[in-house]
């Protein structure tokens, strides 16, 4: 008996070091110490051997046992401690090398050149406001001198929020300008004014270079007691000159909006073709920017305001013409259309 302990022994023992990994482990376990494993057979064999022997074989079987187990939980550790050294290795981080850099978000055109428009604005005396962009039918039409039915309303093609209902109750729209803010401020505010208003507007447009169906505008207003129209021109003269540099060319023609009187519209000549006419400028040779005029006295009247003693003048700006004109764009759908090719330029 003692013989066999002593081969199955080195058996076990040399099969245990060639166990590599832990279901070999397993394996091993359950061949020599599971229930019906070959040390737990001679075991039970012990019985069955002349009385006088057991007690020697059976002392010898339990010590054998006790370095089997012993020698297996040494190589179950060896294992994990190995199989850890592995995976450590596998996915070690090298902090030596270099991050990757972050890439640094900016900001938009839209909002560098509304911050840099608003200082100028600001630096005259304006103080900036903003209001609401979904508008009543009242601000954005009826309070401008535009009814219902109006033919000017046709200038506007608006996105309807509302369909009119039957009360008479103004639907809600979508503002197609920045110029019921004019109503708004003056309802809240007496007069000596000077305000400008940015935000963005909506319009169901063909959509082309210089047409988008969401743009910015800045609306501007001045309501005091003698202001005139030298006042509108040298305002917006200084405004292009600071902006756009002294040797842009300016001008001035007669335009028609209800809510003023006398009405203009500014134009920058074109800075493609440079005022000889081009696809951007559709042939001539100038770039509408902003329409203006001095605010029609009903419109005073309306927010009551005398116009025997305040009179004012207004204006509206398409805010990406500028960086259009400033830094020859020559398509406004670039703005929106989140490439960042385009945008990472400015
Ligand atoms: C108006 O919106 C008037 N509210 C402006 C105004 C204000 C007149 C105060 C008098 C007094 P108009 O529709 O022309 O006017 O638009 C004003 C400016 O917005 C244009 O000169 C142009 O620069 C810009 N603009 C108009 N439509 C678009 C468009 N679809 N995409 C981009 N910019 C536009």
């Amino acid at each position: 008996m003692l013989d066999i302990l002593e081969i199955l022994q080195q058996q076990a023992i040399s099969e245990l070091e060639n166990a590599n990994s832990r279901p070999e482990l397993d394996s091993w376990r359950i061949k020599y110490l599971g229930r019906k494993g070959l040390l737990t057979q001679k075991l039970r064999r012990i019985s069955e051997l002349p009385v006088e022997q057991r007690p020697q074989a059976g002392a010898a079987a339990n010590r054998l046992k006790a370095l089997l187990e012993e020698r297996h939980a040494a190589r179950h550790e060896a294992l994990i401690k190995d199989e850890l050294r592995k995976k450590l290795e596998e996915t070690r981080i090298d902090v030596t090398l270099p991050g990757r850099p972050v890439r640094l978000g900016r900001l938009h055109p839209t909002t560098q050149i509304l911050r840099h428009t608003s200082s100028i604005f600001a630096s005259m005396g304006f103080e900036v406001v903003e209001g609401p962009e979904v508008e009543t039918d009242y601000y954005n039409f009826e309070a401008l001198n535009i009814p219902r039915g109006h033919p000017a309303r046709d200038m506007w093609d608006t996105l309807w929020v509302d369909s009119a209902n039957e009360k008479g109750e103004y639907p809600m729209l979508m503002r197609t300008h920045t110029s019921p803010m004019q109503i708004r401020f003056m309802e809240r505010r007496q007069p000596p004014i000077r305000v400008i208003m940015p935000g963005k507007v909506y319009r169901y447009e063909a959509v082309d270079a210089t047409h988008e169906s969401m743009f910015y505008q800045i609306e501007g207003l001045a309501v005091d007691r003698g202001i005139t129209m030298a006042d509108l021109k040298g305002t917006l003269y200084e405004f292009a000159r600071r902006l756009f540099g002294q040797d842009r060319r300016v001008r001035f023609r007669c335009d028609y909006f209800p809510f003023v009187e006398p009405g203009v519209e500014m134009a920058i000549d074109c800075f493609i073709c440079k005022g000889e006419g081009c696809r951007v400028c559709k042939g001539e040779g100038w770039i509408e920017i902003l329409g203006a005029g001095m605010v029609h006295p009903d419109v005073l009247r309306r927010v009551n305001y005398d116009p025997e003693i305040y009179t004012g003048f207004a204006f509206g700006l398409g805010l990406e013409r500028i960086p259009m004109l400033k830094y020859g764009i020559d398509d406004i759908r670039l703005f929106y259309s989140n490439d960042l090719r385009f945008l990472e330029q400015f």
